[in-house]
């Protein structure tokens, strides 16, 4: 089984968020199971310096108004997956973050940026760009590569089986009408049911509505897409896919998390031996300033501070925290007036409250590590991996109850405790009140040794692997490579 991931970020080389440790982790789990995976990266500066031996497979020539576009191969080194890169200077030379200029607004020529990458995915997927390698499955994901299903559609020769994967329904890749020309496709593509969206046009749906096959990263989030709330108005656009929508739940890559072989980490631990985790918290109190306390709880939380995660339930709760006897470390960047707003609490209250903006993959491995709990109180949430290291660091995740936040966590209650299912804390409501009572309960579970440890015991002894992932992965992709069994839905 031949197989192209396509997507915009890859672990360690580009990280935004946890589209990054998807791509860092699943294609080598496919090849563990057996499949020949290629991934295929817009030519960032970082993918560029990260790429072993590149060879030029291909002389694109211009492309989408760059003067200069060439398809390189080469290895990745930390994985050794194999990786095609689109080198296109014009639209890739650039520093920080891959989606977003220096002033933080998205590059206003986003659209030939990622319909490149779409191009160029779509053409080595019906073969002829790299003579050497045609895959049988194309796999998109999120909208940076969206546009690979809908250029494998405008072909009606192309004979690869697509896959598209949502990892934020959010973010759509939506765009200006007046643009559509930019993308060289048939005018009968900026059409409802394929691109256009009121008025403009989505990368998003191009990939919803041309892919073979729709997943998203957990059970629940492929439900909740589906649903008016959740669905970020493309709910009718999943509805209309029916079947074809499944939730594949995303895994925990051991290699990067691991706490009795974290390199990042003040000492490493494991289950048997959670000592090292005592001297983990003592020096996450210390580096961030906080009092020095065995006995304070300590909840942590590393994300982007964006409305998603609903940080603004963490701000209003912060004296309700500190009353109940907890301290809070946050590790974040992302909105100005949420990086504000943080700063502002750890001034208020030093010693109880820190904060470390910017981005530091390393310092989120000592968060973690560190913490005794983890708040993801997020609104809404497509998997979520915090929660999956806090798990696997013994570090107790409090949840809100959505996404796949609702297929990783369980509950603690009395029946849960009873019959040995329980791993965290969870809340409902995405208001003040019902995330500090979460934090209530956690602190209290906290204060009973006994009942703590069977928490992390079983949190640590969870497995959520790439491999179970992965298997199902394979398995829809081999669906798709019988075509007389695989109903065709899909646009052509
Ligand atoms: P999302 O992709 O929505 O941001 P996930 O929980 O899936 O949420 O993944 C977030 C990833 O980004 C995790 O690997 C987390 O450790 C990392 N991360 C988020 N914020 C930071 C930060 N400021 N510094 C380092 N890593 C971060
Ligand atoms: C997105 C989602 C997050 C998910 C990640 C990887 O960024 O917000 O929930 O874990 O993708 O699939």
């Amino acid at each position: 089984m031949k197989v192209l991931q396509v997507g915009a970020e890859v672990f360690p080389l580009v990280k935004t968020g946890g589209l990054a440790d998807v791509l860092g982790a699943l294609p080598q789990a496919l090849v563990a199971a057996g499949a020949d995976v290629r991934l295929l990266l817009p030519g960032f500066p970082a993918i560029l310096a990260g790429l072993k031996k590149p060879v030029v497979v291909c002389e694109i020539g211009a492309a989408f108004g760059a003067a200069r576009v060439r398809l390189l191969r080469g290895t990745i080194a930390a994985s050794g997956i194999s990786a095609y890169v689109v080198d296109a200077p014009y639209y890739y030379q650039r520093t920080g973050n891959p989606y977003l200029g220096a002033d933080g607004l998205e590059w206003s020529d986003n659209a030939q940026r990622f319909a490149l990458l779409g191009w160029v995915a779509a053409h080595v997927a019906a073969g002829g760009l790299d003579p050497a390698w045609t895959p049988d499955v194309l796999h998109a994901h999120d909208w940076h590569a969206g546009m690979a299903c809908a250029y494998l559609a405008a072909n009606q020769s192309a004979t690869v089986a697509t896959v598209y994967t949502v990892h934020n329904l959010a973010y759509q890749g939506l765009f200006d009408a007046k643009d559509f020309h930019l993308l060289g496709l048939p005018v009968r593509f900026m059409d409802p049911t394929r691109l256009e969206y009121h008025g403009k046009f989505s990368f998003m749906k191009a990939g919803l509505t041309h892919a073979q096959r729709v997943t998203t990263v957990s059970p629940s989030y492929a439900a909740e897409i589906a649903t008016t709330e959740f669905g970020c108005g493309l709910d009718g656009v999943v509805r209309s896919r029916g079947a074809d929508v499944s939730g594949i739940l995303n895994g925990v890559d051991d290699a990067v998390w691991d706490p009795a072989a974290d390199k990042d980490i003040t000492t490493p631990y494991s289950a048997s031996q959670l000592a090292g985790k005592a001297v983990c918290k003592a020096a996450l109190q210390k580096e961030l300033g906080l009092q020095v306390d065995a006995t304070r709880p300590l909840f942590t939380l590393v994300s982007r501070l964006t409305q998603q995660k609903g940080l603004d339930l963490v701000l209003d709760a912060i004296p309700e925290m500190l009353a109940a006897g907890a301290q809070l470390a946050v590790q974040g960047s992302g909105d100005a007036a949420l990086e504000k707003a943080f700063t502002e609490a750890a001034a208020a209250h030093p010693g109880q409250v820190a904060v470390r903006l910017g981005y530091d993959e390393k310092f989120a491995h000592q968060m973690i590590a560190g913490a005794d709990a983890m708040l993801v109180p997020s609104r809404f949430e497509p998997c979520g991996l915090t929660q999956l290291y806090a798990l696997r660091y013994g570090t107790v995740p409090v949840v809100r109850r959505v996404g796949g936040l609702i297929d990783t966590v369980v509950d603690t209650s009395e029946a849960s405790l009873q019959d040995d299912t329980a791993t965290g804390f969870m809340f409902g409501p995405a208001n003040k009140e019902a995330l500090a009572l979460a934090v209530h309960r956690t602190v209290q579970a906290f204060g009973q040794p006994a009942v703590w440890a069977q928490l992390q015991q079983r949190g640590m002894a969870q497995n959520f692997s790439w491999a179970a992932a992965a298997t199902q992965y394979l398995a829809l992709y081999e669906t798709l490579c019988q075509p007389a069994k695989a109903p065709a839905t899909a646009k052509k």
